[in-house]
């Protein structure tokens, strides 16, 4: 079995579950010690005083150090190791921009304190917007929203403002293709429009025809991504979009798949009216693990008036806020996750043009050359080039050995792998979706292909109990619905679920 810089470089702790912080804990240990008291002792209102102490974990500081340093070795990332999960961008984020991130005017500066005095941070943002404008061919932007799906939301409620204002309302539709990431038919629910579905042709891309067919006098508009959740390009962009512009509706461009098409085309050239840009996938600021993200979301000068507000404005001297006229309103406490902006700033910055110029075209290469190591080892989706990621399936290996997308990515994470996407899109079979970014070198994605082709052969061996993996890991095949359907956030009742049930 080859094992590859990442496999044998991974600092994973094996063995029994890491027990909590509240299990570590004994009455009287502690880890930190109160300075003196330098101001005058005030007596409290009685009714304002705790009866009881706080149910706090009691540790000392040693132990507490062990144990949060024992938690981040057992983590997965970016930084330990290859992190090929489709759709998610899971580059490296350059150190430097954390460094900038954490100067001291960065990062004590007050959203609330007055533009006067936060001139160089209202300039970051006005850098940032000219930037991604550029990028994506658009003329304005708001760094309100925190995450794509927040971005798609406002684009959303920005269309819906905008065909008020036009007298419009009998436009209720939004078109969203079967393959879309859940959070597209979730925005649009959520800012009020029906959801119409347009199927996908065999070749992976929207079907054309369908399409025809659902638009009419009610279609509000069409959210795609491209390339599409399936890896590809929509090669009928122009048709699509002039379909939609053809019947009064607007295009949204979900540009979760910005990174396949930097430097390459701009989907305000493919005629999208609103675009979100995921600034914690394409442009390097940490994502996953849900940190804070942004989703800043730009526009065709016609919406300008309805971005979320204030936006900044740059006049003969100086820069303002500006509060567009006919805006959807605050979709973020002031605004947005400013650090995450700044460091993607740093990013592009870094990168320069020429960085800029390539980024998707090594993205693209990367994910064509793993597409094509890996084909040999299990059949992708589409027979179609594929753009930043691809997507793979095990459905024959399901049938011949029932072995599951699911058992495959248990197992590659023993090998010091992190999965694959799995079972997305939903319309493909037992699906592994590959994305390796331009950041991997070919050593590591020749590394992932033969790991993967080791893993099916071994899975496929005859007693072998595909439940066992992965077999080196702490924590193997925690039972994922129940946190979802019982989100809580408080030991006490988190001690009572069954997680590995
Ligand atoms: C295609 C697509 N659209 C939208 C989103 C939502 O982005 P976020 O996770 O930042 O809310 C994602 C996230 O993975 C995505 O892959």
């Amino acid at each position: 079995m080859h094992s590859g810089g990442n496999a044998s470089s991974l600092p994973l702790v094996g063995g029994a579950p890491e027990p909590t912080i509240n299990q570590l804990s004994k009455p009287g240990r502690r880890a930190s010690r109160f300075p003196k008291l330098d101001v005058p002792v005030t007596e409290i209102n009685n009714s304002a005083i705790r009866n009881d102490k706080p149910s706090l974990p009691e540790v000392s500081e040693h132990d507490l150090v062990m144990h949060y340093s024992r938690l981040a070795h057992r983590n997965f990332a970016v930084d330990v190791g290859f992190y090929p999960l489709g759709s998610c961008t899971m580059k490296y984020n350059p150190r430097f921009a954390d460094y900038v991130a954490g100067l001291n005017t960065f990062a004590n500066s007050h959203p609330a304190t007055p533009s006067a005095f936060t001139q160089g941070n209202l300039e970051v943002l006005h850098e940032l917007e000219k930037f991604l404008i550029e990028i994506t061919g658009m003329d304005n932007a708001t760094f309100q929203p925190p995450a794509g799906a927040s971005g798609e939301l406002t684009g959303l409620l920005i269309i819906k403002k905008y065909l008020e204002e036009n007298n419009l309302t009998n436009k209720t539709d939004i078109i969203v293709p079967d393959s879309a990431h859940g959070t597209n038919p979730a925005s649009a629910k959520m800012a009020g429009f029906n959801v119409v579905e347009v199927s996908t042709d065999v070749r992976g891309m929207v079907n054309i025809d369908d399409l025809k067919e659902l638009v009419n006098e009610n279609t509000a508009g069409l959210m795609l991504t491209n390339p599409n959740t399936g890896g590809l390009f929509e090669e009928n962009i122009m048709e699509i979009s002039n379909i939609i512009h053809e019947n009064g509706g607007l295009v949204y461009y979900d540009g979760a798949n910005l990174n396949a098409i930097v430097g390459v085309c701009r989907p305000g050239d493919m005629g999208f009216d609103i675009v979100h840009s995921n600034l914690h996938k394409t442009f390097a600021t940490p994502h996953g693990g849900g940190g804070p993200g942004s989703g800043p979301v730009a526009v065709k000068a016609f919406l300008k008036e309805y971005l979320p507000g204030p936006i900044v404005e740059k006049n003969e001297n100086n820069y303002e806020w500006y509060m567009p006229k006919l805006s959807i309103g605050r979709m973020h406490g002031y605004h947005g996750n400013f650090l995450v902006a700044l460091r993607a700033l740093v990013y592009m910055k870094l990168l320069g043009k020429e960085g800029l110029d390539t980024l998707g075209s090594y993205a693209v290469l990367n994910a064509r050359y793993l597409s094509s190591v890996i084909s040999k080892v299990i059949p992708l989706a589409y027979n179609e080039p594929c753009m930043h990621e691809f997507v793979a399936t095990v459905k024959d290996l399901k049938k011949s050995h029932k072995i599951k997308a699911y058992d495959v990515g248990k197992a590659l994470l023993d090998k010091g792998f992190h999965s694959p996407t799995i079972y997305f899109p939903l319309i493909i079979e037992e699906a592994l979706m590959f994305e390796p970014t331009e950041t991997q070198t070919v050593d590591t994605l020749d590394d992932l292909a033969e790991t993967l082709k080791a893993i099916i052969d071994e899975l496929q061996g005859e007693d072998v109990s595909l439940e066992e993996y992965p077999k080196n890991l702490p924590v193997g095949r925690p039972n994922e619905l129940i946190p979802a359907k019982h989100l809580t956030v408080n030991w006490g009742d988190f001690e009572l679920l069954e997680l590995t049930e």
